[in-house]
């Protein structure tokens, strides 16, 4: 049996076409519903309460696409919001875990730094990942917080002054931890990957929690019988909750490709 549906991703804004950019390369045939928050991005500052609140109105505004399966592809979303997939009536996959499990997998030296938001570094999620399947990890996580305005903002070139030294005043007690892997565990901070790399250097290995997350759904799809068996491209829409203008010509380099004006639409959440 095969599933025409959508998949449904959604995040505060637009670090989860990270996530799409990956999903485009291992299901290119899926249809695809983005909705990015943009209108109240950041949520990791936010706290557990309104981020919870938040997700659930974005994964309303996805099951009222019907969409056949929801991706939080949002890292703070994915730490402090994971009971709500409980209430869903369509599978529901995180970020978090995928990426634990790669780098679980990847680390040589046991030491493993998670950067993300100060909501996720607070739930410490990954850390418990990794630890069930390494127990004896050394996992620390350190909350990045002007990275997402740096991206949102369209500052994420290393060849930006004002990038690579914020980038730096974050990574340094990275370096000094000495971890081999280095979980970029918000959806914004793959933008990031050229900066980050040159500041860390050689020898450490960064995990896009987009790429574990995308094989993942990938492999559900496939054991189910749910995959779009159609012969074309799949088609992707997207909705904003602030005005598509700034969205789009961001959006076009994270994915790698102009987005048509017609396939990005502002919704108000409120009017579901
Ligand atoms: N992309 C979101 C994440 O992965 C950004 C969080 C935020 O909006 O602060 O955590």
């Amino acid at each position: 049996m095969a599933d025409k549906r959508a998949i449904g991703v959604f995040d505060s804004g637009l670090g989860g076409l990270t996530v799409v950019k990956e999903l485009c390369q291992v299901l290119p045939k899926e249809d695809i519903v983005y909705f990015g928050d943009t209108g109240r991005v950041p949520y990791g500052t936010k706290s557990i309460d309104t981020i919870k609140k938040y997700a659930a109105e974005d994964e309303r505004f996805l099951l009222s696409k019907d969409v056949k399966l929801i991706i939080a592809a949002c890292g703070t979303v994915s730490s402090v919001a994971s009971s709500i997939a409980e209430d869903l009536p369509v599978p529901y996959f995180e970020v978090v875990s995928h990426a634990a499990r790669a780098a679980a997998e990847i680390t040589k030296n046991k030491k493993i730094a998670v950067l993300g938001t100060a909501a996720t570094v607070k739930t410490g999620k990954h850390a418990e990942y990794i630890k069930r399947l390494l127990p004896d990890a050394d996992v620390k996580a350190y909350a990045c917080t002007l990275f997402v305005p740096l991206v949102e903002e369209g500052w994420y070139s290393a060849e930006d002054a004002v990038v690579l030294e914020t980038v730096r005043r974050y990574l340094q007690p990275v370096i000094s931890f000495g971890a081999d892997t280095v979980i970029l565990g918000c959806t914004h901070y793959p933008v990031l990957t050229e900066a980050i790399a040159k500041v860390l250097g050689e020898g450490v290995t960064l995990i896009n929690a987009g790429t574990a997350t995308s094989c993942a759904v990938l492999r559900y799809l496939e054991e189910n019988s749910l995959l779009n068996e159609t012969e074309t491209e799949g088609e992707h829409r997207f909705y904003v909750s602030d005005k598509p203008d700034s969205f789009r010509s961001i959006a076009s380099v994270l994915l790698g490709e102009e987005i048509d004006e017609n396939k990005i639409e502002q919704v108000d959440l409120n009017s579901l």
